[in-house]
Formats: C-alpha cells, sequence, structure tokens
C-alpha cells in the first residue's frame, strides 16, 4: 500500500466510522514504515521559544516602564514595548503553526510530501550516483536512496549554525534507523560543490539555495556541473523573482544549452502544498526544476 501524500484539506472523508479507523490505522503504520528517522524541523522549536521569550521580556518592560515612568516618555515607550511585545506574540504563533504544518508526526506532514514528491522524481542505473545538496537531517538523500537501493547517494551539508539540529550524526544515525545503507554524508559547500564535472547520475536538493545570499542561479549551474550527461535533476526551492531573478529565462538558457524536458513545476498547486499554505508559510514560489543534462 501507497503512504498518502496528499494535501491533507482536499482529502475526502470516509463515508463510515469503520471506514475511518481503517483509514487511521493504515495511516498511522504507513508513517511507521517509511519514517523512523528523526528528520527534525524546518522551524525549529528554539526559534518558536525565541519569539515567545522576545513577547514575554517586551511585555515585562513594558509593565515596568509604565510603573517607573511619566509623561510623554512613559507613553511613548510603554506603547513601542507593548506594540514589540504583540508582533513577537503573532511570531510566536506563525511559527508554532509552521512547525505543525511541516511537522513529519503531525496530521499534515508537509515535509514528507515535499521530500517524497522530489525524491520519485530521481529513477537511478544499477551502481548510479546522486548528489543531495544541502541535505540538513538526511531526508531527502535517505527517500532517494530508499527508491534506488541498487545505487549510491552521496550528500553534502555546511551543517551552519542556523539549521543547528541537523548534523552529519543526525544524517548518519537516521540512515541506520531507516535501515539504508546506500547513503554517505560529508561536509560541502553548495556554493563550490567539491566534485569533478559530470560525477553524478542525478541532483536533488531541497530548501537549500534560497538561503544562500548571492547569485542563486550560479549555484544551481554549480550543482548541474556536477551532472553527468543524461543525468537527472530535481531541484525544489522557492524560486521567486525576488531570489532568483527571471526563471523562465533561466529554463530557457538550460535548453539552450542542451539540456532536455527542463520544466519549472509549481508545487504550490496543492502538488506540494496549496496556494493558501505557500502564501502564510512564506513559501510562494515553491517549485520544482526538473529535467535531463
Ligand atoms: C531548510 S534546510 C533543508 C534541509 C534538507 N534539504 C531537507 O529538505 O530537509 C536548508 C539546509 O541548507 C543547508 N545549507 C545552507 N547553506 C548551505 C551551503 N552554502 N552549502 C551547503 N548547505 C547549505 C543548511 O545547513 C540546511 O541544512
Amino acid at each position: 500500500m501507497k503512504p498518502d501524500y496528499s494535501v491533507r484539506q482536499s482529502r475526502t472523508e470516509p463515508a463510515s466510522a469503520a471506514a475511518q479507523r481503517q483509514d487511521a490505522g493504515e495511516t498511522r503504520a504507513c508513517r511507521q514504515a517509511v519514517a523512523r528517522g528523526d528528520y527534525k524541523n524546518w522551524m525549529p522549536k528554539g526559534m518558536i521559544w525565541s519569539f515567545l521569550g522576545g513577547a514575554i521580556g517586551c511585555g515585562i518592560v513594558a509593565v515596568v516602564l509604565n510603573a517607573l515612568l511619566n509623561g510623554t516618555l512613559k507613553t511613548v515607550l510603554t506603547i513601542v514595548f507593548a506594540a514589540l511585545a504583540v508582533i513577537f506574540c503573532g511570531m510566536t504563533i506563525w511559527a508554532a503553526l509552521m512547525h505543525r504544518a511541516f511537522s513529519y508526526d503531525g496530521k499534515r506532514q508537509m515535509s514528507r510530501q515535499i521530500i517524497e514528491g522530489t525524491a520519485a522524481h530521481v529513477k537511478l542505473p544499477a551502481g548510479g550516483k546522486c548528489l543531495d545538496v544541502g541535505c540538513g537531517s538526511g531526508a531527502l538523500a535517505i527517500a532517494v536512496a530508499k527508491r534506488n537501493p541498487q545505487a549510491q547517494v552521496v550528500s553534502i551539508d555546511r551543517w551552519g549554525k542556523e539549521y543547528a539540529s541537523f548534523s552529519k550524526q543526525l544524517c548518519e544515525d537516521n540512515a541506520r534507523a531507516e535501515g539504508v545503507k546506500n547513503t554517505s554524508f560529508r561536509q560541502g559547500d553548495a556554493t563550490h560543490l567539491d566534485f569533478p564535472d559530470g560525477t553524478f547520475d542525478a541532483v536533488v536538493s531541497n530548501y537549500v539555495y534560497h538561503n544562500i545570499p548571492g547569485d542563486r542561479q550560479q549555484y544551481l549551474l554549480e550543482t548541474l556541473r556536477t551532472l553527468k550527461k543524461g543525468g537527472t535533476f530535481a531541484l525544489h526551492d522557492i524560486f521567486s523573482q525576488s531570489k532568483y531573478g527571471d526563471m523562465q529565462a533561466f529554463t530557457q538558457r538550460l535548453k539552450d544549452m542542451g539540456y532536455r524536458k527542463v520544466a519549472l513545476i509549481d508545487t504550490t498547486d496543492g502538488k506540494y502544498m496549496t496556494k493558501f499554505e505557500a502564501t502564510w508559510m512564506g513559501l510562494s514560489g515553491s517549485a520544482l526544476l526538473t529535467g535531463i543534462k
């Protein structure tokens, strides 16, 4: 049985209570079957606590200033800190909702839908090699490895402080927990990949390049440099104009370079998420760049 990664909001409810119980049981079983690793969350709990701390801190400062000061200064500073407390409260709620939507354990499981959807684009030959750029906790690399047990998946990440819960050790632990033996993980920089031209039969990535300042189209070309002629690419990111410039021109550029079946597939049309989710979660412009070199 295949797990259900469809967008939850659009699912049809089962007709009877018995069907509902069976549906819930099967969904639970499928989730256990596909995820024994701990892939953490793209919205770390630490960030939620930081926002909450900001809200409480500013609230306390507003109350104290209101009690200690007089006149215009009291009014101005109390309003400023009270407003900051309200803003931090809003950010706390937003971050908590993001965490819940992304979570691998919750009802929505958007991360799983994105990872499995992207991994599904990669079919490796026996003995083939795939590169996952910015592997984080290893989710995409492991999903590709599971689907292609006859191939090897090499992954790199710089594991910087902004995603403190991700590490090489976590990736290796997750691969072990999933019973996957055809993966390897190493420190690396997406902007200068330490691999010769044409090393891999496939390259994949998810939500990485938009985190890196600079010429993001150039980072895509750096990843594609490591792909063999005839190799497949499946790169998911926020390909908005503000982050990447003109991506239609970029896909045309790839075609002009001889790449085939190049497509920029909108994933906010229900494929990975709804338009509404993309908007409130700040993921508008999410798309999958696919094709063959
Ligand atoms: C949102 S996480 C996504 C992780 C993973 N791809 C996934 O789908 O779970 C972004 C990842 O990009 C990595 N990253 C950011 N800049 C990088 C760079 N210059 N080189 C390699 N990895 C980078 C971060 O360390 C982090 O693990």
